[in-house]
């Protein structure tokens, strides 16, 4: 039986994820909370693969939108059964840096494939196991990709896009949060980190005080 929380992050390159689920994770383990962290795409040994094929191997280069797509969803629906799940029913708190969200945003808005075919992947991908809050750290793609290009190392294949490309995904985001505002808490990410941080903190200990408590 799922016990656990599972949250995600959501959001374009840059906009700051791993630095905030650093600073929950620290947090929920300071209040004695068992976290898992996994990534996507990857987070199981046959996701780590087909991370490396979309982001780095020279045979992802050719790789069109829809086979983007299924190894997106090959990916997930592995990391859903072999890790969130059981975590979940261990009670533990699952923090995924993106989830199925990516999928609509960058294959069903910013790749332009079918939104609806795009939904009924997804959905099959996942098998109802969706997040019980997910949080888009929101900014604009400029600032994004001047962020991006501070960081050390080349960019892969995947953050080789033009601003285009990153605009089509914040809207993407924009409108998928707007229409599952339960489920969504965007936040300005080009607030300062500690900020962010004490923010993602409050909203999660009011919207699951039951579970924050037990
Ligand atoms: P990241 O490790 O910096 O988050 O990069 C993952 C890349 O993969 C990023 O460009 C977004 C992209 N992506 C998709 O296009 N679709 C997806 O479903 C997921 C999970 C990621």
């Amino acid at each position: 039986m799922r016990r656990g929380l599972f949250v995600t992050f959501e959001g374009s390159e840059g906009c700051g994820k791993s630095t905030q689920i650093r600073h929950l994770v620290a947090w929920l383990q300071q209040q004695g909370h068992t976290c898992l962290t996994t990534r996507e795409p990857g987070g199981t040994a046959a996701g780590d693969q087909i991370r490396h094929l979309l982001q780095h191997a020279p045979q992802g280069h050719g790789l069109v939108p829809e086979a983007e797509l299924l190894l997106f969803a090959a990916s997930r629906a592995q990391l859903v059964r072999e890790v969130i799940l059981p975590a979940l029913d261990a009670n533990h708190v699952v923090i995924s840096d993106r989830f199925h969200d990516s999928t609509t945003v960058y294959q069903g808005v910013a790749r332009r494939l079918p939104p609806d075919r795009v939904a009924d992947i997804n959905h099959f991908a996942v098998g109802g196991c969706l997040p019980n809050i997910t949080f888009l750290l929101d900014m604009d793609a400029e600032t994004a990709l001047a962020r991006l290009s501070k960081r050390n190392g080349p960019a892969d294949r995947m953050e080789s896009e033009p601003v285009a490309f990153y605009q089509a995904v914040r809207n993407g985001y924009l409108h998928a949060a707007a229409t599952e505002p339960q489920r969504f808490c965007i936040l300005d990410a080009t607030r300062t980190e500690d900020d962010l941080a004490l923010a993602i903190q409050q909203t999660l200990s009011q919207k699951f005080h039951g579970f924050f408590t037990r």
